[in-house]
């Protein structure tokens, strides 16, 4: 397969979308990113990494640090966090309350915001540092040392926080977090605030595309947990535009208001696409169309 040709067909396609959308207005910090930019990269089975644009170019993770907390409690945890935490599309915003009280402070699944708190809590109790743990998980699966927390986006999402200051409360007292709320927002916006390029994090998806073997060959998560958050991606990772995105692209993906997507072909790949201009779901809009575009070229989806 020659991904760098792919890579290059693909950005070419989707030029005239990128810019398109609204780069994330709620957290100030993320405001002001230039909306302009797209960068795409692959990473094969190897580990050998491809990429086109501003596929070097750090952002904030966001929502996609979510797959990576819930691979690091899954790996530690086994399926316990599942008696917390459901696995369903909520069919509702990342940041809903709507349905925590009807559904008694269990979230719909681990990618919406209250999920992801939960996940975090857990990913707390067992480490002492949820988002150290996670960082240091990143960079070693990125063979990238320089990766880093954005202290300025974690602050600036601490003063705006009002909305997972709630969810967090909300579970809180219906007994679903086990650390204080404080420490879990605060682990959670840290790790919200890690910034990768689109190289990094296709590297750092490489377990999800090997079946849960990591960078070095030692085994994170069994076949069956990696097929599990494959699956969980598919149906949750995008909220509630996950069904459009199935449609349109075939793929576990996983998405961020920081404007990436990591997606998964299993077997073959991971990819992460990146453009700050976001669709009113929270998706970026040159990077929904970007793996459409991949996908429709080579043929390859997991349908
Ligand atoms: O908690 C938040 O709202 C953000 N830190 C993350 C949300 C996010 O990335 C949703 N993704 N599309």
């Amino acid at each position: 397969m020659d991904y760098q040709g792919a890579l290059e067909v693909v950005a070419a396609a989707v030029r005239s979308q990128v810019g398109q959308g609204q780069v994330a207005q709620y957290i100030p910090a993320l405001a002001a990113v230039e909306a302009g930019q797209f960068g795409m990269a692959v990473a094969d089975m190897n580990g050998d990494v491809y990429g086109v644009g501003d596929w070097e170019e750090p952002f904030s993770v966001q929502s996609i640090s979510k797959t990576f907390s819930l691979a690091l409690v899954l790996a530690r945890d086994g399926e316990a966090i599942w008696q917390r935490v459901g696995r369903e599309p909520s069919g509702n915003a990342f940041n809903s309350l709507v349905q925590l009280e009807y559904e008694n402070g269990v979230p719909r699944n681990p990618f919406i915001n209250a999920g992801a708190l939960v996940v975090t809590d857990r990913l707390q109790t067992l480490t002492d540092d949820a988002s150290t743990t996670l960082l240091d998980f990143l960079r070693a699966e990125s063979d990238n040392p320089d990766l880093a927390f954005d202290p300025a986006v974690a602050l600036s999402e601490t003063e705006h926080g009002d909305r997972n200051a709630a969810l967090a409360h909300f579970m809180a007292s219906y007994g679903n977090l086990e650390n204080p709320v404080p420490t879990v927002l605060q682990h959670y916006f840290w790790q919200c605030s890690i910034r990768m390029s689109c190289r990094d994090l296709a590297l750092a998806g490489g377990f999800l595309a090997r079946h849960g073997l990591r960078a070095d060959g030692g085994r994170l998560l069994s076949r069956r947990e990696a097929k599990q958050v494959n699956a969980v991606m598919l149906t949750c990772g995008t909220y509630d535009a996950a069904g459009n995105f199935a449609y349109r692209v075939g793929l576990p993906g996983k998405s961020g208001v920081g404007g990436g997507i990591v997606a998964v072909i299993p077997g073959r790949c991971t990819l992460c696409v990146w453009s700050p201009g976001l669709d009113e779901r929270g998706n970026s809009v040159a990077g929904v169309a970007a793996l459409d575009h991949f996908t429709t070229l080579t043929g390859w989806s997991v349908f």
